[in-house]
């Protein structure tokens, strides 16, 4: 391990460091611990995950630096100009796989906001509450810190086309980083049930996208078999490159908190990537000696969509329950999720938990961190449902900090919000009865005269 101060020397170190850099990752099988190919997605003997390791560190730490180091170099890159210093992925460079900088495809993504999130705080029972807004990313979503890493070791490996089935903002964020690297790239995604701003981005950027008559789980049946038949690299979140990209958003989160980690970090569920890692992110601070002890890491999913939530209560996590998905947060309408082994160790090893929301839950959490000025689309409002769940099961105490992971962009899914709005959400559904109590929350557009006295009277009465 190596500690040093000065700026000229750590660059200098960490140009050093590069250079023995080859080969410090490998891809292991998440089951019987069997290396693989880098460009594999799941073991050839026992068909498990894969997942990058990275078997030097415990050695030499992270590209041969210590943390102390690190955390030095990663800030003081924020005020570079190189365009892999610019993104908030790349800057963590040290702790992902090594890709060459000319295949690099960033669009600067990452470095995204932690906003305090004061009445969301009051609302949920809690002193302090923030949200680590992902959706502040390029595409809007999450996805790109993954997308990043995953489309940039696909140019790297040679691959033309790139593919992915979504539920919508993978799609979007994979159109958009092949575009820019020059690949082609083609979209499954569910006919109907995604909304049609996700759908439009991948049509903007240039992708072959097509809407199947199916789910997303339906979708990536089909793309598993495209991919083993044809030459084309799979971007779905089981490649682990993506897993590497999106564990920066830790990364960046402590380092945001004065490499303070804290209490809980509540996040989305549908495929369960980002749980997954987030929890590799933390599991590798604490090997590195960044933090000394892991956050809890509680994973939320919609009660129609929950499968994760009854796998650990119905058998303890022995064996993963599929089910129908159906919700109207249609970015976790997934009822298979391929990383649900993953996030069921990250659950385990913070000490986390699951929790499952209903979709009047989720609408009145979408709305109050709407009405804090930040929004954020319907799935990233399951972490508040979930919250207020969690403080008052005691699972969450009062004092202690709390972070939600805001996965996407409000404007992801306006028509959710217009119809929440409107107050036809839930329009001849089963929720119809229930749906009363949305009222004090809405505020549906005004139609008016176009005359001065009709803008007063409303003034006036909105003083009231
Ligand atoms: N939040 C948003 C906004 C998402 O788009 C997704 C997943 C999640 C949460 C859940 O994350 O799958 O890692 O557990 N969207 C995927 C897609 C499946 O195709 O865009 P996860």
């Amino acid at each position: 391990m190596v500690t040093i101060l000065s700026a000229e020397d750590l660059s200098n170190l960490a140009n050093q460091a590069l250079k023995t850099r080859q080969s410090v990752s490998e891809l292991r099988c998440i089951g019987c611990g069997r290396t693989a190919l880098a460009d594999r997605f799941r073991c050839e003997h026992c068909h498990d995950l894969l997942e990058i390791l990275y078997p030097r560190w415990d050695e030499h730490g992270a590209a041969g630096l210590d943390a102390r180091a690190l955390k030095t170099l990663w800030r003081e890159r924020r005020s570079s100009f190189d365009p892999a210093d610019q993104s908030g992925v790349w800057r963590f460079r040290e702790i992902l796989p090594e890709i060459g900088a000319q295949k690099i495809i960033t669009i600067k993504e990452g470095n995204t906001p932690v906003y305090e999130l004061p009445r969301c705080a009051k609302s949920a029972g809690v002193d302090q509450l923030c949200g680590k807004h992902q959706g502040m990313n390029p595409t809007g979503s999450f996805k790109d810190t993954g997308m990043t890493v995953a489309a940039s070791f696909a140019r790297q490996a040679g691959y033309r086309w790139v593919a992915c089935a979504s539920t919508g903002n993978t799609s979007a964020s994979m159109a958009a980083y092949a575009a820019r690297g020059g690949l082609h790239s083609l979209v499954l995604i569910p006919d109907g049930k995604i909304s049609w701003s996700k759908l439009s981005q991948s049509l903007d950027y240039g992708a072959i996208t097509c809407q199947l008559k199916t789910d997303f789980d339906g979708c990536v049946r089909v793309l598993n078999e495209v991919v083993q038949r044809m030459p084309v690299y799979l971007l779905n979140s089981v490649n682990p490159y993506r897993v590497e990209g999106q564990k920066t958003v830790a990364f960046e989160l402590l380092e945001q908190f004065g490499w303070e980690p804290p209490d809980h970090i509540i996040v989305p569920g549908g495929n369960l990537a980002n749980s997954s890692a987030i929890g590799k992110a933390m599991r590798e601070m604490k090997q590195l000696g960044f933090i000394s002890r892991l956050p809890k890491i509680s994973v939320i999913q919609a009660v129609g969509a929950n499968p994760l939530v009854r796998t650990i209560r119905e058998n303890g996590g022995e064996k993963l329950i599929p089910v129908q998905a159906e919700t109207m947060a249609t970015a976790i309408r997934i009822g298979n999720p391929a990383s649900w082994k993953k996030a069921l160790r990250v659950i385990r090893e913070s000490e986390g938990t699951v929790e499952e929301v209903s979709e009047i839950e989720i609408a009145i959490a979408k709305a109050e961190i709407g009405a804090e000025g930040i929004g954020c689309e319907p799935a990233s409002a399951v972490t508040l449902a979930g919250l207020k769940k969690l403080v008052k099961q005691g699972f969450v105490k009062p004092q202690e900090s709390v972070v939600l992971i805001l996965t996407g962009h409000a404007l992801k899914d306006a028509d959710f919000t217009l119809k929440f709005h409107r107050g036809d959400l839930f329009a001849g559904t089963p929720l119809e009865s229930e749906s009363e109590i949305l009222k004090s929350q809405q505020r549906a557009p005004l139609v008016l005269e176009p005359n001065l006295d009709a803008v007063i009277d409303l003034l006036r009465a909105a003083e009231d």
